[in-house]
């Protein structure tokens, strides 16, 4: 269970000066927040909100539409935003960054534009029993549309993908391999160039859904060399309303529009419309411009503490909980046990307690984590429980949260009198 590289510099708790929801006083009587949910949504920087607050002060305007200068610099300031975020996850042409509201909508996009012109009778779609609702959903509602199949990935014990399953399942041929790169609930991370290869050689594209891995650790497309790839603005310090569809240029330049309307055409008459090239073609409507400028400043701020010092300094604070979390009595912990193959996300039950048991009693500390199914219903069903409450990390934490964590665990086994 050690790390790999060298230490992280990261200092959570120097860094939670950048963020003004942690220089708020607490409640009275409440301790200081002890924030562990940020694979749901992160906090966000000084830098982020400022960026957006500064375009509605300075450069507010529709963009793309003017010919006067408030909306050039606008237009501007969003195509610089999309310009960082290719550069971000090392795509090729920043056009291959498509700006969408969330991962949910990057992978309704795929579904419904590649998957109702490719998707035929009989073919088959190839997920995995990890996927988020999100990356489950949307396939089968385009395969019910198209009476296409659908395939699972099974699970390994200890929650990883069952890669010898994987080769069986490839035999079926899919058109598409659509899988997480990390999972939210259990956090373990998919060896997705191996998956790639594999699915490639199989004659399949591959969707990675990355709202869970782009946020906390080196992400190249192009050393991937994924088809597609999903993620949030809001799960890596931007803002909500801010995310990104990557596609391989060919790839969505074969493909329709996903919703029709202004900024999307190239020319209406009243028989007909011819659409724009690419990004334009999937961003129909008045963007969140606003937005993904606060995304863009959210990468250059992580960008300036280093993807690799990101995801070093997670792999301490799992490694450091990994450590105490057997001490704490009638844990279960999911996932992985190798810190090199899970991202910052614990995932367990307490005994028979219920999980919002657990966390309301947590909530009494004054410790926020997440409770529920995380919208994973089926790796659920499969773990054997209705739901595990989740601790999830990032930059701005500490080794003394987890310390807090887990004081508030033997709490709340001693309210239930399990300890
Ligand atoms: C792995 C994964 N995929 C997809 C999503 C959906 O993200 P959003 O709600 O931002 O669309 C989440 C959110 O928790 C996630 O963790």
């Amino acid at each position: 269970m050690t790390a790999t590289t060298q230490p992280s510099t990261i200092d959570g708790l120097a860094i939670r000066k950048d963020f003004p929801i942690f220089q708020q006083a607490p409640t009275e009587g409440r301790l200081p927040l002890v924030f562990l949910d940020s694979a749901a949504s992160s906090q966000r920087p000084a830098v982020v909100i400022d960026a957006v607050s500064d375009f509605y002060a300075r450069t507010n305007a529709n963009i793309h539409r003017g010919v006067y200068q408030l909306s050039e610099q606008a237009t501007l300031r969003y195509e610089e935003a999309r310009h960082i975020a290719a550069q971000f996850i090392n795509a090729a042409n920043p056009r291959e960054c498509i700006f969408v509201r969330n991962t949910t909508e990057a992978i309704n996009l795929v579904a419904s534009s590649w998957g109702r012109t490719n998707l035929n009778p009989g073919d088959r779609i190839l997920l995995s029993v990890m996927e988020h609702h999100s990356n489950i959903v949307p396939w089968q509602m385009i395969a019910e549309e198209r009476g296409a199949t659908i395939d699972y990935i099974p699970l390994t014990g200890d929650q990883r993908l069952d890669l010898e399953a994987f080769d069986a399942l490839l035999k079926n041929e899919p058109k598409l391999v659509a899988v997480t790169h990390v999972s939210n609930a259990t956090g373990t991370i998919n060896p997705i160039a191996e998956i790639v290869r594999k699915a490639h050689a199989a004659g399949a594209l591959v969707l990675v859904d990355a709202a869970q891995s782009v946020p906390h650790m080196p992400v190249d497309v192009q050393a991937l060399d994924v088809d597609f790839m999903a993620f949030s603005g809001h799960k890596m310090l931007g803002p909500m309303g801010s995310g990104i569809l990557y596609g391989k240029r060919e790839i969505l330049e074969a493909m329709p529009p996903y919703m029709g309307g202004g900024s999307m055409i190239r020319k209406v008459t009243l028989e007909k419309t011819t659409f724009a090239d690419l990004p334009a073609r999937f961003e129909a409507g008045t963007p969140a411009v606003a937005d993904q400028i606060g995304l863009g400043a959210a990468m250059q701020y992580l960008s300036g503490m280093g993807m690799e010092n990101v995801r070093q300094h997670e792999i301490e604070l799992l490694d450091y909980a990994l450590e105490q979390l057997p001490g704490v009595p009638g844990l279960t912990a999911f996932g992985p046990e190798d810190v090199n193959e899970r991202a910052g996300v614990i995932s367990f039950t307490l005994g028979d307690i219920h999980a919002h048991d657990v966390s309301s009693i947590l909530d009494s500390e004054n410790i926020a984590v997440r409770a529920g199914h995380h919208c994973a219903q089926p790796l659920m069903h499969d773990l054997g429980v209705t739901a595990t409450t989740r601790a999830s990390f990032y930059v701005y934490n500490t080794k003394d949260d987890v310390d807090r964590l887990i004081a508030g665990l033997h709490k709340a086994n001693k309210i239930f009198g399990l300890s």
